[in-house]
């Protein structure tokens, strides 16, 4: 497989298929307007689609996905906007979509649209020879286990080499999912304890306080290790646990991130809760007796010099108490406890670094409780939102990304089959999951995940 920089020429033109489809209509045509708003993009955008919209009628589409619009700027958008409408097995379209490119340098193709149906756009492409300079940019979920994965993955490559392929993964285009890279490698702070030495336990929470809402069907065949963690919860253990990269370089990263993604032990079922929030089976689309878990707790080892021995525990799921993402590393106690901490034993030193819904970094230190000889936490934060302005979308991020042709923020292949090789023994579990109730933590067992429970989720910044 080829990991070399290739050639990654900047897109005369962005191909949008599934333009008329619920990603484009959530994500992509926002992010579109906003880029061409901001004069970031400013180029032929070809939805293609199986629709009865002529191209007025995707524009009025893309008006409404777009929402309150600035009129110069959605107007240059919608003058950029081009249709054809076609099933993706008839040739026929793959034709017209040549016509339409033709002249306009090279392209690429972003599939908003099903898994079940890359191999079909990435053949009908090739049909019409439109594999050639260009990039295929697909969406998740890549495969649904190892084999699934690497079956799809051979399916693309007949068409398209890896320099030329794109996977998504949203999470890689948050600002402070790569403020996390630079807040570790920019700073010479944190390096010296990022390690076994002096971190007891890393804990990554991501809560969402909504259910599975419409997504029935398509979370019911997925579940939250599928969904969540196999893809943006291991990139981002990846990024916090590498080591630094040799330079910048794309490859250099991304090398980095599959290094220690190699280190990391299969999961076991022993390391794993996982829990279902009682009325998720009366959802529309939802098996009645399915076991599909809608919560996970786990603990994952990471077989290297610098980690060993320190558990990565990881939890997330729909229906919790708030949403929120955030990373706390444990620091090891004192080696002598000289002071006590009021009524309970002092805490330990936390790093937080909280990623959303806002950023930004924590440092929990102890002081001296004034007129005490014993000790209070007290928070040391930065917000990043506060310091350095608003952030990017993650989607416009990508796309710009997946124009430009920089390949650091999407899965390389090798790093996709390491994280499903980890999850590989946790998937399909044959055990009913444990319930719990709306609002909670997920189930009991969950708090023993980490050494000595789960730290608690710092509020926002005020
Ligand atoms: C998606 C999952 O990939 O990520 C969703 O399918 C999840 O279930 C979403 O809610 C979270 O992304 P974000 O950017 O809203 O935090």
């Amino acid at each position: 497989m080829g990991h070399g920089s290739g050639h990654t020429p900047r897109a005369g033109a962005l191909v949008l298929f599934g333009v008329t489809g619920d990603l484009a209509r959530k994500m992509v045509l926002p992010a579109l307007y906003h880029l061409t708003a901001a004069g970031k993009l400013d180029l032929p955008i070809i939805g293609v689609a199986k629709t009865d919209l002529d191209l007025e009628g995707l524009r009025e589409h893309a008006r409404k996905a777009v929402g309150g619009v600035d009129d110069a700027a959605f107007g240059k958008l919608a003058g950029n906007l081009r249709l054809v409408a076609g099933d993706y097995r008839d040739p026929g379209t793959f034709a017209r979509l040549r016509e339409e490119v033709a002249g306009k340098g090279f392209l690429v193709h972003y599939l908003a649209v099903p898994p079940s149906l890359f191999s079909v756009v990435a053949e009908g492409l090739a049909g019409a020879g439109l594999n050639r300079e260009a990039r295929l940019v697909v969406e998740k979920p890549f495969g649904e286990d190892l084999d699934s994965a690497r079956q799809l993955n051979d399916e693309l490559l007949r068409h398209f080499d890896e320099d030329h392929l794109r996977r998504v993964d949203h999470f890689l285009g948050k600002e402070p999912v790569e403020d996390l890279m630079v807040f570790r490698f920019a700073n010479t702070l944190l390096e010296p304890i990022w390690n076994r030495n002096h971190i007891r336990s890393v804990q990554i929470t991501m809560a969402e306080d909504f259910d599975v809402r419409d997504r029935g069907a398509f979370y019911d065949a997925n579940g939250t290790i599928r969904d969540v963690v196999q893809n943006h919860l291991l990139q981002l253990l990846a990024i916090l646990a590498m080591d630094p990269p040799p330079s910048t370089d794309a490859r250099a990263q991304l090398d980095e991130k599959w290094r220690v993604l190699r280190a990391v032990q299969a999961i076991e079922p022993s390391d794993v809760v996982r829990g279902q929030y009682t009325g998720y089976l009366d959802t529309d689309g939802v098996r009645p007796d399915s076991t599909t878990e809608t919560f996970v707790a786990l603990r994952a080892h990471i077989d290297s010099w610098r980690w060993a021995g320190v558990p990565w525990c990881i939890r997330s799921g729909k229906a919790l108490p708030t949403t929120d993402l955030e990373v706390v590393a444990e620091l090891r106690r004192p080696p002598v406890t000289m002071f006590r901490g009021g009524d309970a034993p002092p805490g330990p030193n936390l790093i937080r670094f909280r990623l959303q819904p806002d950023a930004g970094v924590t440092f929990d230190l102890l002081a001296k409780e004034p007129g005490k000889q014993h000790t209070r936490p007290v928070p040391v934060s930065v917000d990043f939102t506060k310091v350095l302005g608003p952030m990017e979308a993650a989607y416009e991020r990508i796309l710009a990304d997946a124009i430009s042709g920089d390949p650091r923020r999407f899965a390389r292949f090798d790093l996709v089959e390491e994280s499903w090789r980890i999850v590989h023994r946790v998937l399909d579990l044959p055990e009913r999951p444990l319930p719990y109730e709306k609002g909670s933590w997920g189930p009991e067992p969950a708090a023993k995940i980490p050494p000595g429970g789960w730290h608690e989720i710092s509020t926002t910044f005020d």
